[in-house]
């Protein structure tokens, strides 16, 4: 048996930003108090890993191991875990649930603190680190570092889920699917009968477009400047899809002739403070809300007249799509048994773990929804 062990397995490394990955052996050290380590099966890639690789993420911490949309099996636990057992099927989620702190005291927030600082400086809640490679010790990533063979993660940080569930599929709902599901179901509460609009048809924006289907909207507009984007998004759910550059005038303007006045909801899944504005002005006066989801680039700011909110439209964001995460993902995955959320739509490509950097080319060509790696 492994436990109490070093485990040497395979990780792919980000030595320094701006260089691929590396497929280096590491040493993962076992779990200490309130940890878990895992073995992962399944992870998919996201673009908060791109970011963070392409050196223009602040927190960055290198060398590290990045990922954090993964499942996998307990390996083993540290001392006074009591939740978790070796064999127990797990997905890792970045944002944790502590069910002590303010923010998870609160129903009106899912943004667990407890971990944040050491989270953000790419350690341990102990302020140590688990991996290590050639001598040097590697950071962890988002309290995750799925892109390993082996990880370990703090406990509050990790749940259980059915373990009739496939890890290619399930993997997904560690990030960008659950963001986008809750999105429209938590975030902006979307109601029967309502008209809404996504903006950017990525992994993301399919998500949200499942969540305004569960929530009964009666007109979901996808809006996207790649075309090839949209027969999925149709068949998810979207009534009508949109191309920016078809139209002279400002895209906003163009939804709000094509609604009669204006969006019940509109969904920024791009990460554009462009897109965010005008999906913003896109909404109907009155009640209109609009939902950021997408991350900008660090620095960025978004802007509109002030007249647009005094005029009863709501600017919104949500982080993790409103999900107290150890409570909903297991039900998240249960839905996704009984295909209310269809997660093999989301992948358009599997690769074995070591071609990880190929992986990455195809998240760039905006050709792939999700390509998920088998560990
Ligand atoms: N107008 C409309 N659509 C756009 C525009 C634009 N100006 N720019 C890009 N898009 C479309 C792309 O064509 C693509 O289909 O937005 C979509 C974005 O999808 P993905 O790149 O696959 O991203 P996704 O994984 O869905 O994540 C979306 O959420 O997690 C964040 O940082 C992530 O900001 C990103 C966003
Ligand atoms: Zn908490």
């Amino acid at each position: 048996s492994t436990v109490g062990q070093v485990i040497k397995c395979r990780a792919a490394v980000a030595w320094s930003p701006k260089e691929p990955l590396s497929i280096e052996e590491i040493e993962v050290a076992p779990p200490k108090a309130s940890e878990v380590r895992i073995k992962i099966c399944a992870t998919a890639l996201c673009h908060t890993d791109a970011y963070t690789l392409s050196g223009a993420d602040p927190e960055g911490t290198f060398p590290c191991v990045l990922g954090h949309e993964g499942a996998g099996i307990v390996e083993s636990v540290g001392e006074n875990v009591t939740e978790f057992q070796a064999g127990d099927h797990v997905i890792p989620l970045y944002i944790p649930q502590c069910y002590n702190c303010k923010f998870c005291s609160s129903r009106k927030t899912n943004l667990c603190s407890k971990i944040r600082l050491t989270q953000g400086r790419g350690v341990m809640p102990d302020g140590t680190r688990r991996f290590t490679c050639k001598g040097k010790e590697l950071f962890h990533f988002m309290g995750c570092s799925t892109f390993s063979e082996y990880t370990v993660v703090a406990d509050i940080s990790l749940c259980k889920v059915n373990p009739v569930a496939d890890f290619k599929k399930v993997c997904l709902l560690g990030c960008g699917v659950s963001t986008g599901y809750g999105a429209a179901l938590n975030t902006a509460a979307v109601e029967k009968g309502t008209k809404c609009a996504v903006f950017g048809l990525g992994a993301v924006g399919l998500a949200t477009i499942l969540g305004c289907v569960k929530a009964g909207a009666s007109k979901i507009i996808g809006v996207d400047i790649n075309e090839d984007k949209f027969p999925l998004a149709k068949k998810l759910g979207c009534t009508d899809c949109i191309n920016p550059k078809k139209f002279e005038k400002p895209i906003q303007e163009a939804l709000i002739e094509l609604t009669d006045g204006g969006l019940d909801y509109t969904f920024e899944c791009i990460g554009n403070v462009h897109t965010m504005r005008a999906a913003l002005e896109a909404c109907h006066k009155g009640w209109g809300t609009s939902v950021i989801i997408g991350v900008a680039g660090s620095g960025q700011e978004i802007s509109t007249r002030p007249f647009q909110l005094v005029t009863g439209r709501t600017w919104k964001g949500t982080a993790f799509g409103g999900w107290k995460s150890k409570d909903s993902v297991p039900q998240l995955v249960e839905q996704s048994l009984k295909n209310e959320i269809p997660l093999d739509q989301f992948i358009t490509s599997e690769l074995p773990f070591e071609k990880i950097n190929e992986a990455f080319e195809l998240l760039h060509t905006g050709k792939s929804i999700r390509t998920v790696l088998n560990v």
